[in-house]
């Protein structure tokens, strides 16, 4: 039995309905990863599943139960969501973001304890942020607030963890650490990761089990060397490629087809439109 899975699960905002009668099996142990066009749907399954979202239609279970029927406390000791864009309140120190990521830990007998402390020095030395502890998250570039959240995410230290886009904002060299971070908690901890990546090419070399979304609905899942193909990447993102074996990882590597062939015909010039004048640059200056 997988820890985490939906059935028939249908989520929505006010009239639109974004996710169809979806049934998602998340694999125990595995680093799976969804991918899918802008606005197919991704971060709001992820909000299904972790119950930020009350369902339309069918459920989400976790360990069994209907997640719906879990105290909060109970579902954040098991399962973590680093969502999308989290806004950190106002004047909020690194080391205190990171710390209410023991909040779950705490009871009305449990106070803050050298366990809670351990756990946030612990994922700040992962994400390489130890140095910005006593900086305010609103002060921070980008990707050092990523990895703020991210430590968050890490010292809530709970079996199942669902990222959406960990590695936005981040350089390279941070992706991959961020990446490799995952990587590491699934093979030494045995932890059950969901990832929503835009890079094709990382998920396919860090997913066990990869889910293609389009529409709201699962196109295809599987391991990523049994379901990418160009065919998938045309269906999924409408873009044409061609997909070779990655020469370091042995998994598929996505390549997009190229604008223009050099024997092919070049596409006519298009001259950019004339600028509007702008109201505000005007009125700024008078
Ligand atoms: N809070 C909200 N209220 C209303 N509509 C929303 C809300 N959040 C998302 N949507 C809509 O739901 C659809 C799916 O959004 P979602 O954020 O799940 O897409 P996504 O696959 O995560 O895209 P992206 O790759 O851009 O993050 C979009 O059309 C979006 O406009
Ligand atoms: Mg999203």
């Amino acid at each position: 039995m997988s820890r985490l899975r939906a059935e028939r699960l249908e989520l929505g905002y006010d009239q639109r309905s974004i996710v169809h009668d979806l049934d998602v099996t998340i694999p125990d142990r595995s680093f799976t990863v969804i991918v899918g066009a802008n606005g197919c749907g991704k971060s709001t399954l992820l909000r299904g599943l972790a119950r930020m979202l009350t369902p339309r239609a069918g459920l989400v279970l976790l360990d069994g139960k209907h997640i719906r029927s879990l105290p909060s406390k109970e579902i954040a000791r098991r399962l973590g969501l680093l969502p999308q864009g989290p806004i950190a309140p106002d004047g909020i120190t690194v080391a205190d973001l990171v710390g209410r990521g023991r909040y779950p830990h705490q009871g009305l007998l449990r106070q803050w304890s050298a366990t809670d402390e351990l756990a946030v020095v612990d994922a700040m030395a992962a994400t390489g942020i130890t140095d910005l502890a006593d900086a305010y998250v609103d002060e921070l570039s980008g990707g050092q607030r990523q990895r703020a959240w991210l430590a968050m995410a890490l010292a809530q230290q709970t079996p199942i963890m669902l990222l959406d886009e960990p590695t936005t904002f981040l350089d390279i060299a941070h992706q991959v650490d961020v990446l490799d971070l995952c990587a590491d908690l699934h093979q030494s901890r045995g932890h059950t990761l969901v990832l929503v990546l835009h890079d094709l090419n990382q998920a396919c070399r860090y997913a066990t089990h990869l889910i293609a979304m389009r529409d709201g609905r699962i196109v295809a899942e599987g391991h990523p060397s049994e379901i990418v193909t160009a065919d998938l990447v045309e269906r999924v993102f409408g873009l044409r490629c061609r997909v070779i074996t990655d020469p370091e990882s042995g998994t598929p590597l996505v390549i997009p087809a190229a604008r223009r062939t050099a024997t092919g015909p070049s596409p006519a010039p298009v001259s950019p439109p004339a600028p509007e004048p702008r109201r505000d640059a005007a009125e700024t200056a008078s």
